[in-house]
Parts: C-alpha cells; sequence; structure tokens
C-alpha cells in the first residue's frame, strides 16, 4: 500500500477500499505518513467526499487506532450529547448534571474552543481548582459517585482523531461532511455510551450553515451510531444568533449556574430541557422530569458534587475581566438579527478562544449581550458589553462586529426561529 495510490483514488473521484482506508488510518496515527499526504487526502475528501462505505470504514479505522471504554460495571444507564459547535452553547454545563439528576449516568467527554466556537473544557477551567484532564478510573470514579463527568478525553482514544482534527483545523478541512460525522462518533462510539444525542447546529455560528447539509450530517452520525449499537438521535437547533446571553468562559458559566438554580434565559432553558427529554429518553428513563429537577434544586446538587469531584470549587468567585466596553444601539426600533459568528468571532478576539491550539484563553473575556432579535431597543441603551484582559483588543473586536446586526422601526413584525429545526431518528 503506498499513500500516493490512496490520495489519487480519492483525487480522481474514485471509491476507498477497506485496505486502503484501514492502511492510511493506521499509517497515519504511527507517523509513517506525513502530516501533508494526510492533508491532500482530506482536501481530496472534502472535495470529492465519500459513500456511506466509505464513511463507516474510515469511522471504524479511528476507533480501532485506540482503546475503548466502557461503562457495563455502572448501575444506571449511560447517556452522552454531542454538539457540533456553536456561539454560546453552554448547554453541556447544565444539561450533564441535570440528566444525571433525572437518574442517568452522563459521560461527557469534551473538547476545546477552537476558532470562534467556544469549548466546554475552557469555560469549565475558569472554575478554580477545577480539572479537565482525568485518567479512565478517575473519570469512572466521578462518574459513579456523582451521575456525571465532564472531561477531555484520554490520549488513548482514537488517537486517530486528534491528529487529524488538529490537521484539518489548519488546513481549511475542517467542514466536510464524512470528516465531521467520523471524527465525532469514533470519540462517542469508542467512549462506549449506551446512547447518544447529537446537537447538530444550523446557521451561519455554526459549521453546517443550511439545513440540508445539517440533515446530512445528522443523518450520516444517526446511522454510524446506530450501526454500532449506539441508540442515537440527533435534534437539528438554531445558531443564527447566540444561544443566551453570554459568550466566553467564566461569562457562560456564570450563565450555567443560574439556569441550574431555576432562572436563566429562555432559550438555553428551553433547549436543555428538550435535550434533556431525548437524552432520557434514549436512556430507557421515563418517568423523570428534567423541568422539575431544574426547579427543585436537584440539577444544582448534582452540579456542586460534579464540580468538587474535579477539584473545582463550586462557590469561588469566577473570574471577572479587567476592562469592558460597551456597545449602545445606533437607533430606536426592534433588534431584528443578531448574528452568531460575528459575536463568536468578537469573543474569540477578545481573548476567550485561541488562534493555535497552544494559546491559552482569558477566563473573564467574551460578549454579554443585552438584547437579542425580537427586542425593542431605544437609542444609546447598551447593546452588548465587551469584556477583556487586554483592552488592545477592543478595536479589532467591534471590527467583527460591525454589520452583525440589524434595528427595523418600533412597531415591524419580527417572527423568532424556533430553536429545535428538526429531528432525526
Ligand atoms: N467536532 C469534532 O469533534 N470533530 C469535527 O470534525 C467537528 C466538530
Amino acid at each position: 500500500m503506498d499513500v500516493i495510490s490512496v490520495i489519487r483514488t480519492k483525487r480522481d473521484r474514485g471509491e476507498l477500499s477497506p485496505e486502503q482506508i484501514d492502511w492510511v488510518i493506521d499509517a497515519y496515527t504511527r507517523g509513517v505518513v506525513a502530516d501533508e499526504q494526510m492533508s491532500a487526502l482530506a482536501m481530496a475528501i472534502l472535495l470529492n467526499g465519500m459513500n456511506r462505505t466509505e464513511i463507516a470504514r474510515w469511522t471504524a479505522a479511528m476507533i480501532a487506532s485506540g482503546e475503548r471504554m466502557n461503562f457495563d460495571s455502572l448501575s444506571r444507564p449511560t447517556a452522552d450529547k454531542h454538539s457540533t459547535g456553536g456561539v454560546g452553547d453552554k448547554i453541556t454545563l447544565p444539561l450533564a448534571p441535570l440528566v444525571a439528576a433525572c437518574g442517568a449516568a452522563v459521560p461527557q467527554l469534551s473538547g476545546r474552543g477552537l476558532g470562534h466556537t467556544g469549548g466546554t473544557l475552557d469555560k469549565l477551567e475558569s472554575i478554580p481548582g477545577w480539572r479537565a484532564l482525568l485518567s479512565n478510573e478517575e473519570m469512572l470514579h466521578v462518574l459513579d459517585t456523582t451521575g456525571a463527568v465532564i472531561c477531555a478525553a484520554g490520549d488513548g482514544l482514537a488517537p486517530a482523531d486528534k491528529k487529524l482534527y488538529a490537521l484539518r483545523d489548519v488546513t481549511g478541512t475542517v467542514e466536510a461532511i464524512p470528516l465531521i460525522a467520523s471524527s465525532i462518533m469514533s470519540k462517542k462510539i469508542a467512549e462506549g455510551t449506551g446512547s447518544l444525542v447529537l446537537d447538530v447546529k444550523v446557521g451561519t455560528g455554526a459549521f453546517m450553515k443550511n439545513i440540508e447539509d445539517a440533515r446530512e450530517l445528522a443523518r450520516t452520525m444517526v446511522g454510524l451510531g446506530t450501526d454500532s449499537g449506539v441508540k442515537t438521535v440527533a435534534l437539528l437547533t438554531d445558531m443564527s444568533t447566540p444561544l443566551g446571553l453570554t459568550a466566553g468562559n467564566a461569562l457562560e458559566v456564570r450563565e450555567s449556574v443560574e439556569v441550574l438554580a431555576g432562572g436563566g434565559p429562555a432559550d438555553v432553558v428551553e433547549l436543555t430541557i428538550a435535550l434533556a427529554k431525548e437524552m432520557l429518553d434514549a436512556a430507557g428513563i421515563k418517568d423523570a422530569d428534567p423541568a422539575k429537577a431544574l426547579a427543585d434544586g436537584s440539577a444544582m446538587d448534582h452540579w456542586r458534587r460534579m464540580i468538587a469531584a474535579q477539584g473545582g470549587d463550586p462557590d469561588a468567585t469566577l473570574p471577572v475581566a479587567r476592562e469592558q466596553h460597551v456597545v449602545t444601539a445606533p437607533e430606536s426600533g426592534v433588534l431584528t438579527r443578531l448574528d452568531a459568528y460575528g459575536v463568536g468571532v468578537a469573543a474569540w478576539r477578545l481573548g476567550a478562544g485561541r488562534a493555535r491550539k497552544e494559546d491559552p484563553v482569558q477566563a473573564g473575556a467574551g460578549v454579554e449581550l443585552h438584547a437579542k432579535p425580537g427586542d425593542t431597543v431605544t437609542a444609546g441603551q447598551p447593546l452588548m458589553t465587551l469584556h477583556t484582559d487586554t483592552p488592545e483588543k477592543f478595536d479589532y473586536a467591534l471590527a467583527s462586529l460591525a454589520g452583525t446586526y440589524d434595528i427595523a422601526p418600533a412597531g415591524t413584525a419580527f417572527s423568532a426561529t424556533p430553536i429545535v429545526l428538526d429531528r432525526i431518528a
């Protein structure tokens, strides 16, 4: 087998054989295939696609590149959730303890933000003392004792994806449905969850900009999960505007705690409950009421135990950025559009995200929104507050907000986009 013939097959729109796929994934993981060769293959896949048989084999080869975890020793059914990434998407934070409070075990292997989308681990690391890196034994212990664990995937889990994802990120090859589907599903199947709910984001702030592509991605992932014995369901959800009122690490933790305390923005609460119901249903838990578990404090109790079990202090004061800049409404009227991508880029430029994998993030940086689409605003009122420790970044962040919102004359009719756009099972 040689890598050039594998690249040529895909470059010329051919179908990769199972042997070619197994070989190239294994050789890349071992360092025999070089990054520049894998980049060429990833670009050929992005341009020419893969059929279902190829995607299934590619996913299986990525799973086989590492270890598989197993939660059979737990007394509760396992349910996991994965979002394809968005702006202000803090849902995992209230969702994992909420579903645990309703009786499932939630093994939530999460990632860091890269580019304009935030990462769950970066958000939780703004809680003093909290640790993302756990050994497999520690992960199982936290899961068993608190019902939920949110941590980084260990080095042994789908190592082929770790290498390939980092490469795709710097070679413009992230937005390929076969590569996204195999990347996400290889980790989730190797993780060993019994059921999985996928939150496939659609809109300017998501990788999938239109609903047809999102449906295709969702169907591909649901098929991969189901064929591997993981009960898998996908919700397609709106990412044309940020979720909630915050985008940034500590800012989003604060908002998640508000949701766990029974408050928080309506869209975050709605999506958290919709995903919780899907997870409980997929795990076979029929008689739980997630709205009640938010209201009666049991989800909050699970959050506090989960954070403490990973070294965090749930009562600690969260970091606040040193400098703030308020953006005001230039005119009065109805806010009819607030673009998720622009806000995500602003938060990233303020220091909430990283430009390179090894960059540190600022815990307090980000964007706080004071109005959402559909709200009436008055000229001069605060629209958003930008937070950063490095005020020289304000101009750069403000540039990304130019043209990201529309204010129509007062009285203009506004119809809100539903949060859940479709369900694929
Ligand atoms: N999340 C992943 O884990 N992989 C992708 O390719 C995209 C989003």
